[in-house]
């Protein structure tokens, strides 16, 4: 069944009185419980399309839809992750992630929001830092408390944008695990589109890679990833196959590089 539909999109940013295109004729579907990650060089615009997909922007062109309904604004169903966090810089962490869920979750207590807050902050393996303020924390705690608010939010679509990118190499691999777990969890999968620059780190995670290109501000392809579940990472990187998908992917990345050198 598809949860989300990218239908001919474009979107441009106004600058100076002109209009800046930076995605064109974007066409992507999205089944129920796929894990769909988004890779491409930098500016190719895969923030843009978060933004559009989390409803903060609108397409200057075609539609977005989830559950076949073209969305309007933000909405709960979706939990987001931003490139740049996005914590209130005025609230506690564990104030970040009950202002979220209170939105969910009106008629819960403030104990049972702090209890779920706090278990999920342990999860991300932040246990003391429910009452920083996050210019107490560093890049990659604050990074943690967003992937917590998320989270904890236990919404049925997930949009996380780099999320793992401050974040050391070892929280790195617990925090896959973690979202690996999660998606996992529950009644029914939930949808993922994941941004990354980490082709590693697609290849672990996702159903399917999406490429894009910074030339043609669409999709340049889209790679299935067959490996069987739960991946083991250590064995997977051994073998050919995988060797032959991440030689792959590079190419298709570094291309794209060259023809924007070339340009
Ligand atoms: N608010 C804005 N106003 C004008 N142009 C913008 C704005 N935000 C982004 N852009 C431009 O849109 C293009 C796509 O940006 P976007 O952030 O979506 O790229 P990205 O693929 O996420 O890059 P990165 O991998 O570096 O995060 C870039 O050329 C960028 O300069
Ligand atoms: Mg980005």
């Amino acid at each position: 069944m598809e949860k989300i539909r990218l239908d001919n999109v474009s979107f441009a940013y106004s600058q100076q009185k002109s209009m800046i295109p930076v995605i064109s004729g974007v066409d992507l579907s999205v089944a129920a419980g796929e894990f769909v990650t988004i890779i491409g060089p930098s500016g190719c615009g895969k923030s843009t399309i978060l933004s559009l997909l989390s409803g903060l922007n609108s397409p200057s062109e075609g539609d977005i839809l989830i559950d076949g309904e073209a969305i309007r604004g933000t909405g709960t169903e979706r939990g987001v992750v931003f490139q740049h966090y996005s914590l209130f810089p005025w609230m506690s962490a564990r104030k970040n992630i009950i202002f979220g869920l209170r939105q969910l979750k009106p008629r819960r207590s403030h104990k049972e929001l702090a209890e779920i807050t706090d278990r999920y902050l342990s999860l991300v393996g932040l246990d003391d830092v429910g009452d920083k303020y996050p210019n107490q924390l560093s890049g990659g705690m604050q990074q943690r408390v967003a992937i917590a608010r998320a989270f904890a939010m236990d919404s049925d679509i997930l949009l996380m944008d780099e999320p793992f990118s401050a974040v050391d190499a070892k929280n790195k691999m617990g925090l896959q695990g973690l979202l690996l777990d999660l998606w996992n969890s529950g009644p029914r999968k939930k949808t993922v589109v994941f941004i990354t620059h980490d082709v590693d780190e697609a290849i672990l995670l996702s159903d399917r890679i999406v490429v894009m290109s910074a030339c043609t501000k669409g999709i340049k392809e889209i790679i299935r990833v067959n490996f069987n579940r739960p991946r083991n990472r250590s064995a997977l990187i051994k073998t050919p196959e995988y060797a032959a998908m991440r030689h792959m992917l590079i190419n298709l990345l570094f291309d794209d590089l060259i023809e924007e050198v070339a340009v």
